[in-house]
């Protein structure tokens, strides 16, 4: 089958690569060759490999009909949204990495893919290289399940891990994060916890069935993440991980992206760098965990070519994955009653009497030197700890805490 690819940045460039490398072996598996004929982008790449197959309009893919599937690899919603929905009422399979694609669109191009007869595939979208949507669609399918949570954004967790264990500064870290090819164009959507609330926004569809809004999910990030917070975290032999998290519980769905300490019964606590870790939690299975890179260049664009061979060899599978116009109801994961690890100004002395009225017994960490203290709570909601925290003053940070 002939194949075009829209946007020829680090993934494009990688999608091209895999399906060079591995033509033998992707044409046995698809049952017939993929061969990549045009790749859209606005530049040009005078030397390249692909220079030959650069085209720079969408017609050019669109009007041809002997191309049977496009790879999405441009990124964000505009122009890629409308050149989507376009290749897929040209009747062509759409496969992508685009994760703001397909958490602000995925039900309107599912629904059009459906009506047209042909696939659309967004394995790599979640999760880099990690096969985790065929894996909830497929092989999970028997089970209900109650729990997603993972570390789901590379480039964050490279951050988190380089300042953590080699004292790296966040912006050197972050450079590096994006010489590598793991940040977004923007890293906001990375740091700011939004690329994270958009994978378990679509894990979570996947998962139900349902649509789920991103925009309903409580999200934040890691920039409020200080050196003291990693002071303590060792003290505590805690690390701070970005997870995004989704708990199905008695027909609701409490849902949240933001940091978190874990300890080292958690699995996720020695997932480091730009691996990501899922654990998926099944009423059957019990939990399952899905490891591995995140992000990059050829771990993602392997994702993409597996959803290529998947739409060539199956023309299109009512069975694939998505989920229906039903909107899921989501509930912020702070009403569910969990501990808060939190740092106060003023000195343990002064406030004891306080923290103790407010919250009841604390665990309590003092590091030397520093005007304030941190305490590890028992579990309460969110809008419990607001308030105990409100009657202490002085509140200098809070993150939920697996401990
Ligand atoms: N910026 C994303 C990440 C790329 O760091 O995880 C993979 O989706």
């Amino acid at each position: 089958m002939k194949a075009a690819i829209m946007g020829y940045g680090t993934i494009g460039s990688g999608v091209f690569e895999v399906l060079n490398r591995n033509r033998e072996i992707i044409a046995k598996k698809a049952g017939e060759p993929i061969d990549p004929v045009r790749i859209l982008d606005l530049r040009d790449f005078p030397g390249d490999p692909a220079e030959r197959l650069i085209v720079h309009e969408i017609d050019e893919i669109l009007k041809d009909e002997a191309i049977g599937i496009v790879v999405e690899t441009m990124g964000g919603t505009s122009p890629a949204y409308e050149f989507v929905r376009n290749c897929l009422l040209a009747g062509k399979h759409v496969v992508t990495s685009n994760k703001a694609l397909v958490a602000a669109h995925g039900t309107e191009l599912l629904a059009i893919a459906k009506k047209m007869g042909v696939s659309f595939l967004f394995e790599a979208s979640v999760g880099g290289g990690i096969p985790i949507i065929r894996t909830i669609n497929e092989s999970l399918a028997g089970e209900q399940i109650e729990e997603i949570s993972g570390i789901l954004n590379g480039t964050t967790n490279y951050i988190l891990t380089k300042m953590c264990e080699e004292g790296w500064s966040f912006g050197d870290a972050l450079k590096k994060a994006q010489e590598m090819g793991y940040a977004e164009r923007n890293p906001e959507a990375d740091i700011e916890g939004q690329d994270t609330c958009r994978k378990i926004a679509i894990l979570t569809a996947v998962a139900s069935g349902k649509e789920v809004d991103y925009r309903e999910i409580p999200t934040e990030g890691i920039s409020r993440i200080s050196d003291l917070d990693f002071s303590y975290a060792a003290r505590m032999g805690a690390a701070i991980k970005l997870f995004g998290f989704s708990r199905m519980m008695d027909g609701n769905v409490y849902m949240e992206a933001a940091p978190v300490f874990i300890d080292v019964k958690n699995p996720l606590y020695s997932v480091d760098g730009v691996f990501n870790g899922i654990l998926v939690k099944g009423n059957m299975l019990g939990t399952s965990m899905y490891y591995g890179s995140g992000a990059g260049k050829l771990p993602t664009a392997s994702a993409v070519v597996g959803d290529m061979i998947e739409a060539v060899r199956r023309t299109c599978d009512p069975t694939a994955p998505g989920w229906s116009e039903e909107k899921l109801c989501i509930s912020p994961a702070s009403l569910l009653p969990r501990k808060y690890f939190a740092r106060f100004e003023g000195s343990r002395a002064e406030k004891k009497e306080a923290v103790e009225a407010a919250f009841g017994r604390v665990k309590w960490m003092v590091l030397e030197g520093l005007d304030e203290f941190a305490v590890l709570t028992s579990p309460m909601t969110g809008a419990e700890f607001d308030a105990a925290a409100e009657k202490i003053g002085g509140l200098r940070q809070k993150i939920a805490a697996e401990l």
